[in-house]
């Protein structure tokens, strides 16, 4: 099982992917909680380029090609070995961010990206993608509490200094692509309070997890 989280910037991935392994992790399930960009330890470095806003400069195409070199090194190192070994998989962010930040926000053409994904990915799709949908001022609010609380030497901000326009286009990315794929798209009111989200996140985990067994048995 493959289930990705997404959504703007301070929609609360992170928190919710922790929120939902601690939740399984009660159960018997084996679960992998991994990120991008950043999964691996090649990724780590790629994500520091990729995130850091002393990188202003980046050419767009430099951006979308790092992204999907972090996804490669991903999908082959981790995802994809851990689901051949029947674990849970847990991704904050995977191929959809893509589609929205480097297509619908950046301009790409989305059936480029589409083209690097079928090479990359190989038919590997999420089983279930939460997006928590919010307005972008509420999540941006949010990113920027976290990031004045971060360490200073950890500045992962170049995101959040993108205009508010940017930060719409993806979001309004976001609601197409779900609208597109609703049987695999979760929306998630994400303003919301932190455990009103899990729980509704958890429920639907816990159905499907539950019609899953009853097929297998
Ligand atoms: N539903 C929520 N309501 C209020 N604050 C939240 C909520 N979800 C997350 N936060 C806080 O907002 C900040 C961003 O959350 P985070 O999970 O890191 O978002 P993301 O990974 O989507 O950028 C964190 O400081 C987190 O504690
Ligand atoms: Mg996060």
């Amino acid at each position: 099982m493959f289930i990705t989280f997404e959504g703007i910037e301070g929609c609360g991935k992170s928190t919710q992917v922790r929120l939902l392994a601690d939740f399984l992790k009660d159960g018997t399930a084996t679960i992998l909680v991994t990120r991008e960009p950043g999964g691996t330890e090649i990724g780590g470095k790629i994500r520091s380029i990729l995130l850091d806003s002393v990188n202003a400069k980046i050419d767009s195409l430099t951006e979308l090609l790092l992204y999907e070199a972090d996804r490669a090194q991903h999908v082959e190192e981790i995802i994809r070995p851990c689901l051949e070994a029947k674990k849970i998989v847990l991704c904050d962010r995977f191929s959809d961010a893509t589609l929205c930040y480097q297509g619908y926000a950046r301009g790409f053409d989305l059936e480029l990206i589409e083209r690097l994904h079928k090479i990359i990915l190989k038919g590997l799709k999420p089983d279930m993608t939460f997006l928590l949908d919010c307005p972008v001022e509420i999540g941006l609010g949010r990113a920027w509490k976290r990031i004045a609380l971060a360490a200073k030497n950890r500045k992962e901000d170049r995101f959040e200094r993108e205009e508010t326009g940017f930060h719409e286009k993806v979001r309004q990315g976001y609601l197409h692509l779900a609208k597109a794929e609703p049987a695999r798209f979760h929306i998630i009111d994400a303003s919301q309070d932190i455990p009103a989200i899990h729980h509704d996140i958890a429920s639907i985990v816990s159905s499907r997890l539950k019609s899953r067994n009853a097929r297998t048995h």
